[in-house]
């Protein structure tokens, strides 16, 4: 069943118009297509086939005479004229039974759509695939208030309404919804001056949560025309939250529907980073109407395409809107977190894949973040303006087209004149590249040598070298840059690059603003990294150097029993009292390495990573930090308390996240007396929440456990947060048990794709409880796996990658998780979904 890049042909028959209409009932909505097709003449077959899944095909015609196709569980095939005709089809469709959300299904009583990947499938008979575009016609007929389609409001009446898109789109972009919902309108005027109808359709309740998700709409409209010269192209901008949902969000042309924990907000019931994650999704739907509507993919391999670009779009909103290096650095702190850990795992895949079972299950870090951070790499090795040039150039010959990662390409090659044939491997090669670094002094001139080497990942034994821009600058031992950022082109497998003119050897800051996805090796001492803790002008570096040394001082601690090193002590405790460094960067800077870096690191050199004891490690040290910084950190905790009305802005954000972090370590020293204080007196989600993951981890958090969810009961988003936190904050050793006793909870749906990540989700994402030595975590997690898939397959296939580390550890819990990996497996019928994860997990 698998499908490959290679055998990517044109579509057989292309669609000139669709008109749909829908008679909405819950559990058979009729669904009547009327579709104008043309023979394509870019294709040799003649084949007609519409894909088509769990439908009921009550009667097709074409040309208005009936007609009797050869339907199978896939899709149909019929015999069809050499030369346009119009096919007509009327289908059974059962929304209330569609448990799988994707198609149209039912949340709370409305109706809405999932259609990427493949979703629209399921609606009707179609040629679903990205490269067949038409413009819709959508006539929905229901007893409900809201009625909402693609495009523009082209009539609507009692009980029906009408939608014309006027741009030519692939079926994975349809989307309709239904519901008794309210909403949350504004206006904006494209600086073109057309008037574009805003709104925020919420379920009654929720109106009171969309003022901040209006505004970030209102400035992504706003970047995206002065950053880009892109502007909106449509009378409406409708988004929509829906409780039950897949995936964060989805771009479908004019009519966004996200998940509801991705778009609703208040200062009541969101924290700043809540706030932070919305402003950049609703950023990135927005942004693909132009990265993926307007330009779309020409098949699934080339998902990259719109996916990594939108979001290096989105982020560099975020860093606009917010602050650079803050955001640079949770960036990488997000992609070594869960895009390393995928490279260098079981499911290890390019970023343009050449084959996949179900495309479902790449929507991952891999073809997002580390597509990413290929955008970010050619920008960086062509320049700013040439970047730009080549958008333009980009948008001008591609608008209208399903694309491909060679047509990218070729446009920065014509706007720059510049080879990218080597730079294509890094859309093809999987794995994250080691740059090992070699230094030299004599005579003023100093000699780095790097050397890179891509470990073998599944299906790709040898790697060939790539383009990798090393941004360097050099320090003096005084702690002056001597040589400022510069950007190194490496091409070769080992190459060397000099710097003349030097009067004392220098100290590097090497891979500055992380500017490219690699794994830096290099022999350094703890002493040049708290110099560079201290010195480094590049911010990244910067966090970077304590980074470092932090992930230095932990190895020591769990592989050789070191104790917390003084040096790293000292170094964060001078970092924490820097006032003239931005709060968001030391709250970042205090964070330690995740258990999961740590585990990798111990991998890569010949130890056997346990859990327990890198968990141990981190208590240790943190334990240690706060009696370092004992005096200062109850004046760092009033310094930065923000006394002003709540912002979720990056200042107030900042001041919040370092009281924070001041706070977590003063409850290792006062047991809790001022963390219950901040949840007593908090009055927004940020300052309760992190009070209460601080009296959770002191072992004091049953009361405000109590209170927290007589408080919150109503609000199911903040009840997310309710399951989510006490399984995040429970010893290692108790964390299954309290996960599975919540499971048991009359709150925990397990149906809603929120409720279960908040709950099985945050056991995944504790190590040491989900790795326990005697395999609990891992018969829990699957249990629960085995129990959701028949319902949902793919939020089930995403969760199998909790298991991707599995065969880095000791053979008793290697053998605890291949066991719960075969019983996955053993299910009687499996999803192709899980099938595949499962299967690609145990290699
Ligand atoms: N295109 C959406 C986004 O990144 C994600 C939708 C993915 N959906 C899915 N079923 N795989 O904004
Ligand atoms: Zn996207």
């Amino acid at each position: 069943n698998t499908i490959y890049l290679c055998d990517y042909t044109p579509p057989a028959y292309l669609v000139e118009k669709v008109d749909l209409t829908f008679h909405l009932s819950p559990e058979k909505t009729r669904v009547i297509s009327r579709i104008a097709f043309k023979p394509n003449p870019a294709s040799q077959s003649g084949d007609f086939f519409l894909h088509g899944e769990d439908l009921t095909l009550l009667r097709a015609s074409i040309d208005g005479q009936p007609v009797t196709p050869d339907v199978t569980d896939q899709g149909l095939t019929c015999a069809v004229p050499d030369a346009p005709f119009v096919w007509e089809a009327e289908v059974h469709i059962n929304p209330a039974a569609n448990t799988a959300l994707e198609g149209l299904y039912m949340s709370n009583g409305m109706y809405c759509t999932q259609c990427e990947a493949e979703g629209f499938r399921k609606i009707t008979y179609y040629p679903d695939r990205p490269d067949v575009m038409a413009p819709f016609t959508v006539r929905i007929n229901g007893p409900h208030p809201v009625l909402l389609s693609n495009g523009n409001p082209a009539g609507a009446g009692d009980g029906w309404a009408e939608w014309h898109d006027p741009w030519p789109k692939p079926a994975y972009l349809f989307a309709l919804v239904a519901g008794d919902l309210v909403a949350h309108p504004d206006t904006f005027t494209t600086r073109s001056g057309r008037h574009v109808d805003l709104n925020i359709w919420v379920r009654p309740g929720d109106e009171d949560k969309c003022a901040f998700g209006m505004e970030a709409l209102k400035a992504s409209m706003t970047w995206d025309e002065q950053v880009y010269g892109r502007e909106y192209d449509l009378d409406v901008f409708n988004i929509v939250a829906v409780d039950d949902f897949n995936m964060g969000a989805m771009e479908n042309k004019g009519l966004n529907v996200f998940n509801s924990s991705c778009v609703l907000a208040s200062p009541e019931t969101s924290t700043d980073m809540n706030f932070e994650r919305i402003e950049a999704i609703i950023a990135h739907e927005y942004f693909h109407n132009w990265t993926g509507n307007r330009i779309t993919c020409r098949d699934w391999f080339q998902l990259c395409l719109k996916e990594g670009l939108t979001v290096f779009r989105d982020s560099q909103f975020t860093a606009d809107m917010r602050s650079a290096p803050v955001k640079r650095i949770s960036d990488v702190i997000a992609l070594r977190g869960r895009q390393f850990r995928e490279d260098n795992g079981p499911l290890a895949h390019p970023v343009r894949p050449a084959s996949f079972v179900e495309i479902n299950n790449f929507y991952t870090a891999t073809i997002y973040e580390k597509g990413a951070e290929l955008i970010g790499m050619l920008k960086r090795l062509v320049g700013d303006d040439a970047y730009d040039r080549a958008l333009d150039l980009y948008f001008d010959r591609h608008d209208g087209d399903a694309a491909t990662i060679e047509d990218w390409l070729t446009v920065f090659q014509d706007a720059t004149g510049r080879d990218l044939t080597q730079f294509k491997r890094w859309y093809e090669q999987a794995g994250t590249p080691r740059l090992s670094v070699t230094e030299e002094f004599a005579d003023g001139t100093y000699t780095l040598t790097f050397e890179q080497h891509t470990p073998a990942t599944p299906g790709q034994p040898d790697k060939g070298p790539q383009v990798i821009p090393i941004a360097v600058g050099l320090l003096n031992p005084n702690g002056d840059e001597v040589v400022p950022t510069t950007v190194l082109e490496m091409t070769e497998a080992k190459q060397g690059f000099t710097f003349d003119g030097l009067t004392a050897r220098p100290i590097p800051s090497i891979l500055r603003d992380f500017s490219a996805p690699v794994i830096v090796q290099r022999d350094t001492t703890n002493a040049e990294r708290a110099f560079l803790l201290a010195h480094d002008t590049d911010p990244f570096k910067k966090w970077e150097a304590g980074r470092d040394l932090a992930r230095d001082v932990l190895i020591r601690m769990v592989r050789d029993g070191a104790a917390p090193d003084d040096g790293y002590l000292s170094a964060m405790h001078a970092m924490l009292r820097d006032d003239t460094a931005d709060p968001a960067f030391r709250a970042l800077a205090l964070g330690l390495p995740s258990q999961d870096d740590i585990a990798q690191t111990l991998y890569d050199t010949g130890t056997t990573p346990d859990p327990q004891a890198i968990w141990d490690a981190g208590q240790t040290l943190r334990q240690a930090l706060a009696q370092q910084m004992q005096d200062t950190l109850p004046r760092l905790y009033a310094q930065h308390q923000v006394t002003d009305l709540y912002r979720p802005d990056a200042a107030q954000s900042g001041n919040r996240a370092l009281a924070n972090a001041a706070l977590s370590l003063l409850t290792r020293l006062d047991g809790g007396a001022q963390a219950q204080r901040q949840y007593d007196a908090a009055d927004n989600m940020t300052q309760q929440l992190a009070a209460w993951g601080c009296l959770l981890q002191a072992g004091k958090g049953d009361q405000a456990t109590a209170a927290f969810y007589d408080q919150w009961r109503h609000d199911r988003l903040v009840i997310d947060k309710w399951f989510s936190l006490q399984v995040v904050h429970a010893d290692p050793s108790q964390a299954v048990e309290t996960c599975a006793a919540l499971t048991d909870h009359p709150d925990f749906n397990w149906k809603n794709p929120n409720r279960f990540r908040a709950t099985l989700g945050a056991l995944a994402m504790s190590p040491a409880a989900f790795h326990r030595a005697d395999g609990a975590g891992y018969a829990l997690l699957a249990d629960w796996l085995i129990r959701l898939d028949p319902l949902n397959p793919q939020t089930t296939a995403r969760m199998c990658s909790a298991f991707e580390t599995w065969s880095r550890h000791d053979t008793t819990r290697q053998a605890h998780a291949r066991a719960a990996l075969k019983r996955i497996l053993a299910t009687q019928g499996l999803s192709r979904d899980t099938t595949e994860m499962v299967g690609r997990i145990l290699g």
